[in-house]
């Protein structure tokens, strides 16, 4: 198996993805892509990530920005520590690190956010030195190379599967190889009837020679989500609405939600003299929860009627929200009254 990565870089050249928006060889930009292709799409990363980049070109721009930006560039993505967690990583790097990330396994796992596998990743692809990136794609194409059928989302097969990775690495082209390794997952070894015959690696690959591609990988059931229930109000004027700030504790920490039904007495609601009208109920899943939400709309006349706490409260324009940090369920419904 020693000429794999060889085999992987040939097919890289000719048929791997060349042209995302984060192939540079700037650590920066990778980390940042990194982040954003965790839980989220190569399609929807890319606007995002564009933006994010041209908003914030270097270290030194992101660490100087406040959080509330950062979330705000970061709404309608999900999985808000992730941009947290950059911010975090941002201030470190100034701090300590003369705002460049540093070029060591130990060091750039130490950052908030940073695990082993974007680790990999900035070694491999911003650095071009040896790295193991081990994403879903990856994994997927390892097991079955491997022929192992251990559950992917167990602890143990983590660990063998980074040992096997490392065995793997070649001795230069890291990033035409990481790249590669990824991009053969998502072009040829999909979940789904993987196409062995363009495969470049078939003859290595036990699960190919066995016929058992379709049983790999395997998973362990995940738990069922928790469901819980949201009653939201929309109180809009002609062109404002009522958002509240989320506490630090929770989901969507720190972020505009709308307030909750029973923030407000029946009695409080009914002196503004609201139009009222249902908004259809829907349901948004977070990784360990189902939300379902309902959402009441008060159209009001004159917004000063209604005493708020305002350093949790606050009347905005809807067009303005777009630089706010704001979660995709609230995000959506505010699209419909704009
Ligand atoms: N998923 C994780 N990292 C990626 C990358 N660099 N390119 C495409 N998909 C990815």
């Amino acid at each position: 198996m020693n000429n794999f990565s060889e085999k992987i870089i040939s097919w890289y050249e000719i048929n791997g993805r060349k042209n995302l928006p984060w192939q540079k060889k700037d650590p920066y930009k990778v980390w940042i892509s990194e982040i954003m292709l965790q839980q989220t799409q190569v399609t929807t990363v890319i606007p995002y990530f564009n933006k994010f980049i041209s908003e914030y070109p270097t270290i030194k721009t992101l660490a100087s920005t406040s959080l509330d930006e950062v979330l705000s560039m970061w709404s309608g993505l999900g999985y808000y520590t992730r941009a947290r967690n950059i911010h975090k990583t941002a201030k470190i790097l100034k701090k300590d690190f003369d705002c460049k990330l540093p070029n060591e396994i130990e060091a750039l796992m130490s950052l908030p956010g940073i695990g082993f596998s974007t680790a990999g990743a900035i070694l491999s692809l911003g650095f071009e030195q040896s790295g193991v990136i081990l994403d879903g794609n990856v994994k997927r194409v390892l097991l079955r190379i491997s022929g192992n059928k251990s559950p992917m989302n167990k602890y143990k097969t983590e660990k063998s599967l980074k040992e096997f990775a490392n065995i793997l690495l070649p001795d230069s082209k890291h990033k035409e190889y990481s790249q590669g390794l990824m991009d053969l997952g998502a072009i040829i070894c999909k979940p789904n009837n993987p196409n062995c015959s363009k495969c470049p690696v078939d003859e290595d690959c036990a699960a190919n020679q066995k016929e058992i591609q379709d049983e790999i990988p395997t998973k362990i059931a995940k738990k069922e989500k928790i469901e819980k229930k949201i009653d939201w109000l929309l109180i809009k004027t002609k062109n404002k609405v009522l958002l509240k700030r989320n506490k630090e504790k929770g989901i969507w920490q720190n972020l505009w939600v709308l307030p909750e039904k029973d923030f407000f007495s029946t009695k409080k609601i009914s002196k503004i003299l609201p139009v009222e009208e249902d908004f259809s109920s829907f349901e948004h899943h977070l990784s360990h929860k189902k939300l379902l939400i309902s959402v009441k709309v008060l159209t009001i006349k004159n917004k000063d009627r209604l005493s708020i706490d305002r350093r949790i409260f606050n009347w905005v324009n809807i067009s303005d929200s777009v630089n706010m940090g704001i979660p995709k369920p609230v995000k959506d419904i505010l699209k419909k009254y704009d």
